[in-house]
Formats: structure tokens, C-alpha cells, sequence
């Protein structure tokens, strides 16, 4: 069913007018906003459990054209003392643009350069179009003659293979809603997998996009094509940009479907990568339907490199977290255009904290690595970035409670402040959980940011709006009182900074206490906190006195995992 119409009055009220369909309206209650994200995740799925690694930087462009250019940039982040835990190819690789191949001549040893960052504690993903050529003669690309056998593309509305347009030109589109497509996929990706050991998938033009209206032969006259409302898409035409709604899928129509196929396909990648690799699965999405948290994460599309995307990429990573999709982030120093030296370090500050940080780059543009700029850049974005895995701990903990709580990770502040007026309306600063306030340098030239500190201690600073200097260096955040953040010292892959001494920072509250948690698996296997193979640990401290401050911490282990020893934490006080 399409919307028609769609407005919210101040009353405050909203109008919401259907072209027909069935309509399940759900209403949830709350009270509080934190438990409306609740009541919605219990309905459509919490977040899976990312793996420890993708919470690491990455690193891509659309040219990265050779093997040989690929691993100089990972190995100039090296020797420039850059954390890159994730080293990325977009469809350079890919042979005439045709998914599960590679280019024997600019990528010939594409197998060789995955295992090696594998050898320096890396990890590599790639892209995946799902368009699958279809235009290679019969018997030389197996993706599509296998996937014809099998009978698992897209119909027209006569029962014949719908022919769109991608990147590597006529193209059908798999049927995800179709078991057999499933398989079809994961036998695609398990062949491609045994060569190139990829760590991860990221799925991209899956609304489906298509670069001609529909098919290459157009759509029939029909309701579904032009029904009696059509809203304000781009191109005019529902099939604009993509496929006929009279398609046909194994579940219904196009028409039913078309807003889940970025789902579908990132249920079936979730599981192919889950059966081939026995570990926990990395997918990255560009299209997203409600319950997509539950097998991926999604990045925000085709930013521009401009201010203004980098205001807007708070909203929309928030939005993401109310979702149900808390690993999420934008193109980190913009896609669109070319950066400049002052925006892109701004950029990997915000990007420091968005719960997923890829800096990635379009083929025409200057590059944007962090190593390209000036010593004063790059040792903003290097303290940007050892600022972030040193608090990867944290940041890994209040993911395992978005997916055993459905607490947001990302979190606007009107969500842990819903009774303060201030925050309804904030969208320049965010918290991760409900102890760290993130206040980026949002306008170009700025050295300084009002911000706003909801009431409590926050670094002694009271409720109210401050003035923080920010010079191009610094990214202000703040501990909120009563919190403990657990930290560990930063590397250049999370590999090695796992093994780094762990820290506690103790912000205590006026009060005299504080308290925090650490929830520590392996950090790659399936399924860690269902059958007990983790440990968290709680803390508590408190003041006795003037000066004595105890401290204590619990440690709840459910399986031999080797545990964070009392000794290794050392504590630094905030306040
Ligand atoms: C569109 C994606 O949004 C972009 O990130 C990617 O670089 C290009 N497709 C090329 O694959």
C-alpha cells in the first residue's frame, strides 16, 4: 500500500489518507520515548549483535581501480599511525562490473592481498549489486545461468525475466522473497567466498535502482503501475528508477513488495554469510525496511561533501537508532563532490562517533583519506580516531544492550531527558547511551560551539547553554555524573587494541557515586550472549568521606572466556 498523504499539525495531530491496502495500525504507549523504541523493536525485531571488529574504522572509495592501490592506501594508514581495522572495495573489483567475478588483470590477486590483511589483523569487505548481468553469453557467468536454471529472477507481468539496467548493463534482479533465490545466493556467495574470503558485504542499489524506467521494455498500463495517487517521487512514475510495479515476485506483486527488498536481500545475505562463515555476519545496506537491524546495518546513501550533509547526518543516524537499526552512520568527509581539509576533519570527529564510521569517497573526487592532509589535520583525525577505539569497549557494550534491550546506542538527548523542554528540539549534539554527550563542530571556520548541557554535573558544568571552545583539534564530549566509561588503550586494529590494558573512567556525581558496566565476549562468534559465552562486569564507586573513594566491581561469567582481570583496569577520575 502507498501513502497518499501525510501531514502533522500542531494541534497536535496527523493525518494519515491510504490509497487502500490493509492497514495494522500500532500504537504504542510508552510512556517515555525510550519505551515506545521499545514496544516498536519488540514488534519488528531487535538489533542483531555486530561483530567487534566493524566497530573499528573503514575505509573505501569508488577508485580503488588495482589490488596494487588498495593495499598502498591501507599500508600508508599503516605507516601514518592510522587506526583501520576494515579495508574496502567498491565495484572496481569487480570484472565488467559483473558481481561474484573479479578482474583477473587489475585484481588478479585479489585473494592474496584479502589473506594479507587478514595476516595484519584486518578485515576486507566488498561490494554487491544485486542486478545480476544479463547479457554475458550463455556458459561464461554462472551467477546467471545458474540463477535461470533455478528460476530465481524477477517476472514481468507476462511471466517473462524483467530486464533493468545497472553497472554492468542489462541485468535481472533476484526474487529474495523466493527460498530458492536464498539458496541460489548463498551457493553465489559461498563460491565467491572460497576464493575471495571476504569478512563482510555491503549491498548496495537494493531499492532495487535500476537506470532505466521500470524494464528495458517499459511497464503495461495497470492500476499498480498508475494508481489513482501517485506520490511525489522522484521521476514522476512509481517504476522511476526502478523496477515495474506489475513485476512479479514469488510472495505478490512488485507493488507489495518493493520497499522490502533491501530487507530481503539483507536477510538473505545475513544468513548465506552466517552458514559460510560460522561467525557473526557483517551486511551494510543502502535500502531499509523496519526489522533490517536485525541482520544489517545501513549507511545513509550518496552524502554530499558540504556542511550542510554533515549537520543533517546527526538526524539521520539518530532516526536510524530509533529504527532499530542502531549501526549506522553517513559517508564520513561526504561522497558527492570533493571535501576540504576543514570539513573532512570535522567529519571524522562527528564520524568518531557515529556507531559506524566508513569514510568513503566517489570516483571523480580528490581523494580524502586521512593521510592526504596537512600534519595539523591528520593529527586531529588520528586523536579523532584513538579517541574512538579507546572507548570501544563502551560503545561495544550499549550495542549488546541494543540487542538484548533495544536501548538505543546513538541517542538523541530528548530520549534521556524527556522531561526537559531544551532537548526536544536538539539535533547538533547526541549521547552514546545515556553517559557521553558528543558536541561536533558543525559550521566551517567555527573554533567555538554553544551547546547545550542538560542539567546535572557534566564535567562540573551545569544545565545550561556553554560556550566551548573547539578549535580544530577537539571535539568536545562529555561524561555525564554517576557514570563509569570503560575504556582501553587505542591501536591500530581493534585485534590489538583488544589486548590493550583496559581503563575506567569514574565520573562521579555530586552525590559521591557512580556506576557502569562492560559486556566482553570474543567478539566474533555467533550468538555469544544466548548460550552464555560472555562476561559483564558491573562498577560501582563511591565516595566515603572527603577524600576515600571505594570501589568495587562484579563480575557475572557464564563460560570459560578468558575475563578482564581486576588488575588490568586501572581508573582515571573525570572530575
Ligand atoms: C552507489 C552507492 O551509494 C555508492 O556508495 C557507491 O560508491 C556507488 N553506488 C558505486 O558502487
Amino acid at each position: 500500500m502507498f501513502l497518499s498523504l501525510l501531514s502533522i499539525h500542531p494541534t497536535p495531530a496527523l493525518t494519515w489518507v491510504a490509497i487502500g491496502g490493509i492497514l495494522d495500525l500500532y500504537v504504542f504507549l510508552g510512556p517515555d520515548p525510550q519505551s515506545v523504541i521499545r514496544q516498536y523493536l519488540q514488534v519488528i525485531g531487535y538489533p542483531m549483535m555486530p561483530p567487534y571488529w566493524s566497530l573499528g574504522f573503514h575505509l573505501c572509495r569508488w577508485g580503488y581501480t588495482t589490488t596494487l592501490t588498495t593495499r598502498h592506501v591501507a599500508q600508508r594508514m599503516h605507516n601514518a599511525t592510522f587506526p583501520l581495522d576494515v579495508q574496502w572495495n567498491d565495484l572496481d573489483y569487480a570484472n565488467k562490473d559483473r558481481v561474484f567475478t573479479f578482474d583477473p588483470w587489475r585484481f588478479g590477486d585479489l585473494p592474496e592481498m584479502v589473506e594479507d590483511f587478514h595476516e595484519r589483523g584486518m578485515k576486507y569487505i566488498l561490494i554487491l549489486d544485486p542486478g545480476i548481468s544479463s547479457s554475458s553469453p550463455p556458459g561464461t557467468y554462472s551467477p546467471f545461468d545458474e540463477g535461470l536454471k533455478r528460476d530465481v529472477f524477477i517476472k514481468n507481468a507476462t511471466g517473462h525475466i524483467l530486464i533493468g539496467k545497472v553497472w554492468p548493463g542489462q541485468t535481472a534482479f533476484p526474487d529474495f522473497t523466493n527460498p530458492e533465490t536464498r539458496r541460489w545466493w548463498e551457493d553465489c556467495i559461498r563460491d565467491f567466498h572460497s576464493k575471495v574470503p571476504v569478512d563482510g558485504l555491503w549491498i548496495d542499489m537494493n531499492e532495487p535502482a535500476s537506470f532505466v524506467q521500470g524494464s528495458a521494455e517499459g511497464c503495461p498500463a495497470s492500476d499498480l503501475e498508475n494508481p489513482p495517487y501517485t506520490p511525489k517521487v522522484v521521476g514522476g512514475q512509481l517504476s522511476s528508477g526502478t523496477l515495474c510495479m506489475s513485476a512479479q515476485q514469488k510472495l505478490s506483486t512488485h507493488y507489495d513488495l518493493h520497499n522490502m527488498y533491501g530487507l530481503t536481500e539483507a536477510y538473505a545475505t545475513h544468513s548465506a554469510l552466517m552458514n559460510i562463515r560460522g561467525q557473526r555476519p557483517f551486511v551494510l545496506s543502502r535500502s531499509s525496511f523496519p526489522g533490517i537491524g536485525r541482520f544489517s546495518g545501513v549507511w545513509t546513501g550518496d552524502v554530499g561533501s558540504d556542511w550542510e550533509q554533515l549537520r543533517y547526518s546527526i538526524p539521520a543516524v539518530l532516526q536510524f537508532g530509533l529504527f532499530g537499526v542502531p549501526l549506522v552512520g553517513a559517508d564520513v568527509c561526504g561522497f558527492g563532490g570533493n571535501t576540504t581539509e576543514e570539513l573532512c576533519v570535522r567529519w571524522m570527529q562527528l564520524g568518531a562517533f557515529y556507531p559506524f564510521m566508513r569514510n568513503h569517497n566517489d570516483k571523480p573526487n580528490a581523494p580524502q583519506e586521512p593521510y592526504v592532509f596537512g600534519q595539523k589535520a591528520q593529527a586531529a583525525m588520528r586523536s579523532a580516531l584513538n579517541l574512538r577505539y579507546s572507548l570501544l569497549p563502551f560503545l561495544y557494550t550499549l550495542f549488546h544492550h541494543a540487542h538484548t534491550s533495544a536501548a538505543t546506542v546513538a541517542r538523541p538527548l530528548f530520549m534521556e531527558f524527556p522531561t526537559d523542554d531544551n532537548c526536544q528540539a536538539v539535533d547538533r549534539q547526541f549521547l552514546w547511551g545515556s553517559s557521553l554527550l558528543i558536541s561536533p563542530v558543525l559550521e566551517q571556520g567555527a573554533v567555538e560551539l554553544a551547546a547545550y548541557l542538560p542539567s546535572g554535573t557534566w564535567y562540573s558544568l551545569k544545565g545550561r547553554y556553554s560556550l566551548l571552545p573547539a578549535p580544530l583539534d577537539t571535539i568536545n564530549v562529555h561524561v555525564r555524573e554517576g557514570h563509569i566509561i570503560p575504556q582501553q588503550e587505542p591501536a591500530l586494529t581493534t585485534v590489538a587494541s583488544r589486548r590493550k590494558p583496559f581503563f575506567l573512567t569514574v565520573a562521579l556525581s555530586a552525590g559521591g557515586w557512580a556506576w557502569g558496566d562492560l559486556f566482553w565476549d570474543d567478539g566474533d562468534k555467533l550468538h555469544t550472549f544466548e548460550t552464555g559465552h560472555y562476561c559483564y562486569v558491573t562498577f560501582t564507586a563511591g565516595q566515603v568521606g572527603k577524600r576515600r573513594v571505594t570501589f568495587a566491581f562484579t563480575v557475572l561469567t557464564v563460560s570459560g572466556l578468558a575475563l578482564p582481570m581486576s588488575e588490568v583496569f586501572s581508573v582515571q577520575w573525570a572530575l
